[in-house]
């Protein structure tokens, strides 16, 4: 086991100009979704991990990793834990311990942390911060008003005409936003959010309608610079046809075909290095993995939100393609030294499915067992990754709404697509459900352009 002053000498490790003689790092993972998961798989491939823990985790994080029960909420338990197990490296899945300063308590206490400040984590915890921002530094993105008086918000409403997107400022999980295509349910939407007079405590961001088609795009940031990582398109709505209510993400394939190279250097150029410049110049330097959810349109990329970590389920397939060595990325955008050049991702697609329990985004239904995982894993490119799962002997337990992320590795979106249904196909979960249409975007294209 290495601890920090270990070495491992092996030439498999980092064809990136890192390090060649690296020391092995113990490494601690905040969360326990699929995308936990998917990061604790990456890191447990990786030559120079010491030590994996995740916490919380789950039964699919144990298969790679030693999982301890913890409190995300907790810091001073989160700091104790790193310092009983000697952690070089926290990697924070998650948004709320980022947002409640967990990465300040980490470097307090000396420990790197992959996740930003939570001065710098505003871009994901205050929408009206965000566009105050982009307006600062000239980031393209829909023009907004910030409001806490009712009648404020909605003569603008009415100034602006539908359709139009009215947000509530904090951390919402999704559920936050309304795309309005009248005024009166941009209106109704002001009600649910804003008192009746005066001056709330609450805050609207109300903001123009963009039209085009969304992209998760993630980017690796140090402080100073940053360098693409890839991107996805994610299901948000929990029906066939992008249909129904919003969820955390109902599936994901990457890379999505509207992200050519050129595309991706217009991003790095317009959005997120422009941001990284920007809250250095502030003095909330970024570091971590900066997720801008963006608009492509027919005048470019337009940022409709950051989130400051990395997406679920983008995740999840977008490490299916990762060829390179996961750990010394993070650790390098952790401690403020990204090495010049980017991260080698596999041409091949990936696509994930997710498999949720009914009354999902509702009220899931909990408790009901699941077959067939192993079976399914044992087919050729695919991985399963666990969110909310538990363990009762040898079962494997659904408890949350998101349960499982089918993942399928393949040349084309499509054939990605078939083994992912493969996969799921073999999952035997009366009681739970999922889209049979992820990707369909890509698949369209694909077959409208080849043979
Ligand atoms: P957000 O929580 O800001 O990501 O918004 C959730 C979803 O609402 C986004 O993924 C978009 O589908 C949609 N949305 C948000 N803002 C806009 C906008 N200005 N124009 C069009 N759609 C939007
Ligand atoms: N899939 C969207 C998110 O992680 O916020």
């Amino acid at each position: 086991m290495g601890g920090p002053g270990h070495f491992a000498p092996n030439g498999r490790c980092a064809s990136r100009p890192i390090a060649f003689w690296i020391s092995r790092m113990n490494v601690l993972i905040l969360g326990s979704g699929g995308r936990e998961h998917a990061l604790a798989r990456a890191c447990a491939r990786s030559p120079s991990l010491g030590k994996l823990i995740v916490a919380p985790g789950n039964p699919g994080c144990a298969e790679v990793a030693r999982t301890v029960p913890l409190d995300l909420a907790d810091h001073a338990a989160i700091v104790a834990l790193c310092e009983r197990e000697t952690i070089d490296l926290v990697i924070v899945g998650p948004e709320a311990p980022l947002v409640a300063g967990v990465a300040d308590d980490l470097e307090r206490a000396g420990v790197a942390c992959f996740g930003p400040s939570r001065a710098a984590a505003q871009l994901e915890g205050s929408k009206g911060f965000t566009k105050d921002f982009c307006r600062e530094f000239a980031i393209p993105t829909a023009a907004y008003g910030r409001f806490r008086s009712r009648n404020e918000a909605k003569a603008f409403i009415r100034a602006r005409g539908a359709p139009i997107v009215v947000k509530a400022d904090g951390l919402a999980a999704g559920k936050g936003v309304t795309v309005a295509e009248t005024v009166e349910e941009a209106e109704a939407a002001i009600d649910g959010l804003l008192p009746a007079s005066g001056e709330s405590s609450a805050e609207a961001v109300v903001e123009d309608f963009l039209d085009g088609e969304e992209v998760s795009f993630f980017a690796l940031c140090d402080g100073v610079s940053a360098t693409a990582f890839a991107s996805a398109q994610d299901h948000k709505r929990v029906g066939e046809g992008d249909t129904g209510p919003n969820t955390g993400g109902m599936g994901a394939y990457s890379p999505p075909s509207l992200m050519t190279a050129e595309m991706a250097d217009r991003v790095m150029r317009e959005i997120v290095l422009p941001t990284v410049r920007g809250m250095a110049a502030r003095g909330t330097p970024f570091r971590g993995v900066l997720f801008a959810g963006l608009m492509i349109g027919s005048d470019g990329p337009k940022l409709i939100e950051f989130n400051v970590r990395f997406g679920d389920p983008e995740t999840e397939a977008i490490l299916e393609r990762l060829d390179d060595d996961l750990l010394p990325w993070l650790a390098a955008a952790a401690k403020g030294a990204l090495p010049g050049g980017s991260p080698a991702f596999s041409a091949d697609a990936a696509l994930t499915v997710i498999m949720a329990a009914r009354g999902y985004p509702g009220e899931p239904l909990l408790g009901t067992r699941i077959a067939g995982i192993a079976e399914a894993e044992r087919l050729p490119g695919v991985a399963v990754l666990q969110a909310g799962t538990r363990r009762a002997g040898d079962d494997i337990i659904a408890n949350g709404g998101r349960v499982l992320a089918v993942t399928a590795r393949g040349p084309t979106v499509r054939e990605a697509q078939e083994r992912a249904y493969a996969a799921v196909d073999q999952i035997r979960w009366p009681e739970g459900f999922f889209r049979r249409d992820i990707g369909w975007r890509a698949v369209a294209r694909e077959r409208a352009a080849g043979p």
